[in-house]
């Protein structure tokens, strides 16, 4: 499934209708290129959640945690030089856990990305501007009813 997005608060919102329906032991893993909208979907993600801390770029920090209606791990793996150095940091335990796990930048640590779990590409369009397509695919089936329950809410016009 594709959504457009015009500004980055439409981005957060996509974001905020999927935290609100996420269960624990998801696995989000967010794709694009600098400034694509990673950080303001993760955002949006948190406040689904029911987050009520400010969310912000782990770049730095490798991973953040926070408290909502279950725990949001918040990932960026863009310092990573590689899968192994997210197994170091023992993100299996997120993953699957009892709560949300979101990474940015999951393409750069492929390889150590759980079977299952919901892809998401955001790609800026050819201008620069606030068009961005967020792409979604489901991996598994779990992710794939999870989908599914998304449109719904999403064509219902919220
Ligand atoms: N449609 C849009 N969706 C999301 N962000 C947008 C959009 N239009 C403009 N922006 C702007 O683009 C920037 C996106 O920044 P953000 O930190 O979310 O990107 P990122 O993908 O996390 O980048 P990084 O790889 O550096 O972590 C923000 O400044 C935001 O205001
Ligand atoms: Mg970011």
């Amino acid at each position: 499934m594709d959504l457009k997005s015009e500004s980055a608060r439409q981005t957060f919102y996509w974001g905020e209708l999927l935290g609100a329906i996420l269960e624990a032991g998801a696995a989000i893993c967010l794709t694009g290129g600098l400034g694509a909208g990673k950080t303001v979907f993760a955002k949006g993600v948190g406040k689904g959640l029911g987050v009520k801390e400010i969310i912000n770029s782990p770049t730095f920090t490798i991973i953040k945690e926070y408290q909502g209606r279950m725990p949001f791990y918040h990932l960026d793996a863009y310092r990573l030089k590689g899968p192994s150095e997210l197994d170091d940091l023992g993100c299996e335990e997120y993953f699957d856990g009892n709560g949300v796990t979101l990474i940015e930048w999951a393409d750069q640590v492929a390889g150590a990305l759980p079977q299952d779990r919901l892809d998401i590409t955001i790609c800026a369009g050819p201008e620069a501007g606030e068009i961005r397509v967020i792409s979604f695919t489901p991996r598994g089936e779990r992710y794939r009813r999870l989908m599914e329950e998304y449109g719904t809410i999403v064509r219902s016009g919220n």
